[in-house]
């Protein structure tokens, strides 16, 4: 059996290129006088994930022979599962001034300088091809989607180093993948079972997490906190949400709540197959993927990203996914259910749209307790009422 002590990283080996001490004010000198590439958000999550370890074995932005065959296949040039091309979108007249072989500082979004590029590469991407084969729409109204076509075509590649990490708005709550595996052997969790969010949790999610932790050793909550789109809950909203329902109704011995600093892609299935790549990395040995995973509108099938692991081929992933079918309240079972256990139709059944939630709790109304806890219900009322 796979356990948390011996899952090994996709690729093999944790990557880490955290330039700390002496190494990173070498780091410091060579960029004297380098030209510099300002980063996004996504960039920059992009870049800290990288270099932790999280987007292992990835140690760079992408090349253009990697990004052709992830793009059109989901695999890098050596052949290893990977599902979304990380790549660093540049101005094309700022590109044209850099050389192959040299450092790039790469700053974050404020200016403040985050790491270093060593640049192997410049290249067009194709955007639309990219769109349509990642996001399986080139509907500019999709939000992934929208985001790469506002980005221009000009690439730059080449291995990069974290100099200085971006602010952690949670630092009690960040672990990097080496501290999860950590955290995890010193608990003494065999099997750990990883939870992607982007939203808080409700009742529907928690009971997928309660029934996949009767299964295994531990539950790791891991909302992604990285660029959103605005419709999502700000993350401090979130976390706050997090917290007091594990603090109400989660065995303190049994979860662990941590968060994942990347941006969120809605490329659905792709993004599923990105999702538990990084949670293997951070040491889970299953994955949840319920309901149109990492889904946005109506773009996906509501089972397509728990297919797409059925695509895969022995070898590819360590990680296992545990499948869920969408899960309501059935006020005759009086329980959280789905229809592999409710025999009733949906007259029976309590859903609210997301939608729905929103308007109740902007008027300041908790939706029914079987559908969020009134702890929850009360840490969200409360910030929409501020915003
Ligand atoms: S996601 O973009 O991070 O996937 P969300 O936070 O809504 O969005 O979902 C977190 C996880 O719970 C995903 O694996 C998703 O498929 C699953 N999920 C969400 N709602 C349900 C539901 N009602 N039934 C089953 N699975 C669900």
């Amino acid at each position: 059996m796979t356990t948390t002590s011996t899952i090994a990283p996709h690729g093999g080996a944790l990557v880490d290129r955290v330039l700390r001490g002496g190494a990173r004010e070498e780091a410091l000198a060579r960029l004297t006088g380098a030209a510099s590439v300002t980063l996004s958000d996504v960039g920059l999550s992009d870049l800290e994930l990288i270099a932790t370890g999280a987007f292992s074995p990835l140690t760079g932005f992408l090349g253009r022979a990697d990004y052709d065959r992830v793009v059109g296949e989901a695999r890098l040039e050596n052949g290893a599962l990977w599902p979304i091309p990380i790549t660093l979108p540049v101005d094309e007249a700022e590109a044209r001034g850099l050389r192959e072989g040299r450092p790039v500082a790469l700053l974050a979004p404020d200016g403040r300088l985050a790491g270093l590029l060593e640049v192997r590469e410049r290249y067009l991407a194709d955007p639309r091809r990219e769109a349509a084969e990642v996001y399986r729409t080139t509907d500019a109204a999709h939000p992934g989607v929208a985001r790469l076509f506002a980005q221009g075509a000009a690439r730059l590649a080449g291995e990069v180093w974290l100099l200085d990490a971006p602010p952690r708005p949670f630092p009690h709550l960040h672990l990097t993948p080496a501290e999860s595996r950590r955290a995890f052997a010193e608990r003494g969790w065999r099997t750990v079972v990883g939870f992607q969010t982007r939203n808080p949790v409700h009742r529907a999610h928690e009971y997928i997490q309660k029934a996949a932790l009767e299964l295994v050793d531990g539950l790791f909550l891991h909302p992604l906190v990285g660029a959103t789109r605005d419709d999502d809950l700000p993350a401090a909203v979130r976390v706050r949400s997090y917290e007091v329902l594990l603090q109400g109704y989660y065995p303190a011995t049994r979860a662990l709540l941590a968060v994942f600093p990347a941006a969120m892609r809605y490329a659905g299935p792709r993004e599923a197959l990105l999702h538990a790549i990084a949670r293997q990395n951070y040491g889970c040995t299953h994955f949840i993927v319920g309901r149109d995973h990492a889904g946005v509108g109506n773009y996906y099938g509501t089972y397509d990203a728990q297919r797409i692991f059925d695509t895969l081929r022995p070898g590819d992933l360590a990680i296992t996914p545990l499948r869920f079918e969408h899960t309501f309240y059935c006020r005759t079972c009086a329980s959280v259910a789905s229809s592999r256990t409710c025999p009733h139709d949906s007259n029976h059944h309590l859903t609210l749209s997301g939608t729905k939630v929103r308007e109740l709790l902007r008027a300041g109304q908790a939706p029914p307790p079987e559908f969020t806890r009134p702890e929850v219900a009360r840490v969200l009322i409360e910030a929409l009422r501020v915003a």
